[in-house]
């Protein structure tokens, strides 16, 4: 196997061992692709101050996020069907971020459940929650990641109707896959994959399949969503959900100063500025765009977070420096879990923690929690 040295290796590799419509329904944004393409480009547009002959012994990454210890600003975002892009995905991924020192988010569309990740790992996670019109359904999903004792609870706003991938709806993605011809061809060229789905015996969504009254049709992600999502929600049910878990509470999906105002207002400790990877509205801004006034309207009253396009350690430490208190990667840990299951999420991370260390080394400082604007060439994002 060639040197991995980078989250794209990783990528390079993931696409020859996932079966397609995993591979691409990960990969791909919603219609156009020009919100999923502009996350990844704006960052690369933001450049350093290089700074030399400072004293650069004993870095630092360690910091806090929504006030628990991390060794590096970075959290695994939730991603739906995780267990699809290896088997048991979600507890390879679990263990891998627990090892390093990280928060791991799993989804309520995982394929392993609350249970199983939580028997599998010995420190706490963090959930992701959708709001469904099944109330009763959410109140048990809160009570099961409060018995699975995670420590906090992810409440994703911008998904409530879903965008249209369109390689999805071409490969017919369905979890597990449908066996038709085109599906059997191509995972007879996935071996390895088809041999650890066999192994085990996730293969649906963990969280749901017997656990939701009424399910119908659960293998199609557009189908699911389209039928129990509460298209209706609103800020009361954001206070409700609060008030339910009593934990930490991160809101994800946030995109406009306003939405951050009422975020702050509804008592979350944390905000992501997320436009779903790319996924959900094509044609928003990407997510480091719109940190910078997000960061201004709240930042004082609210931990901010960002995700979408990081793909480096220097992505990181540029969203930092634009006043995010941490960063969520999903396709690179994807990436490396479809490559080489756990140890590939581990290497992902370290990848991401050596870019990361090494940029902050040149931009002349040792330790993560100073970093600011400070670091970047004013005007070379048009922020600064
Ligand atoms: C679910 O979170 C998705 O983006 O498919």
């Amino acid at each position: 196997m060639a040197l991995i040295t980078t989250v794209e290796d990783l990528r390079v590799l993931a696409k020859k061992r996932v079966p397609r419509m995993f591979y691409d329904y990960a990969d791909a944004g919603s219609w156009t692709e020009s919100t999923y393409r502009a996350n990844e480009a704006d960052f690369a547009s933001i450049k350093f101050r290089q700074r030399v002959a400072v004293n650069l012994e004993n870095r630092s990454l360690r910091s806090t996020m929504v006030g628990q210890e991390v060794a590096m600003p970075v959290a695994l975002a939730p991603t739906g069907l995780t267990g699809m892009q290896r088997a048991d995905g979600e507890i390879l991924a679990a263990r891998a971020a627990e090892k390093f020192g990280v928060p791991f988010t799993l989804s309520t569309m995982s394929i392993c459940s609350i249970e199983d990740v939580a028997a599998h790992t010995s420190k706490p996670f963090w959930f992701q929650l959708y709001v469904m019109k099944d109330r009763p359904f959410v109140e048990r999903l809160i009570e099961r990641a409060r018995a699975a004792q995670c420590s906090a609870l992810v409440l994703t706003l911008d998904l409530q109707v879903l965008g249209q991938r369109h390689k999805d709806l071409r490969n017919g993605m369905t979890a597990p896959p449908k066996m038709t011809l085109a599906n059997i061809l191509n995972l007879m060229t996935r071996p390895r994959w088809c041999m650890g789905m066999l192994g085990t015996r996730r293969h649906g969504f963990g969280n749901i399949v017997g656990h939701a009254s009424d399910v119908s049709d659960m293998s199609s992600l557009s189908a699911w969503t389209s039928q129990q999502f509460d298209p209706a929600l609103s800020w009361a049910d954001v206070e409700w959900i609060k008030r339910r878990w009593g934990g930490k509470l991160i809101i994800k999906g946030i995109m406009d100063p306003e939405d951050a105002q009422l975020a702050a207002d509804s008592g979350a400790d944390a905000l992501i500025v997320s436009n779903h990877g790319g996924r959900q509205l094509d044609g928003a801004q990407s997510s480091i765009a719109a940190l910078p006034a997000i960061v201004d309207a709240v930042g004082a009253r609210i931990e901010v977070h960002m995700d979408g396009g990081v793909r480096s350690g220097q992505d990181v430490i540029r969203a930092l420096a634009l006043g995010a208190k941490g960063v969520y990667i999903g396709r690179p840990f994807l990436y490396g879990l479809g490559a080489m299951g756990e140890e590939g999420v581990g290497k992902c991370l370290d990848i991401i923690r050596n870019e990361l260390d090494l940029t902050m080394a040149f931009c002349g400082l040792r330790d993560v929690r100073d970093v600011s604007a400070r670091i970047l060439l004013a005007g070379s994002s048009g922020v600064c």
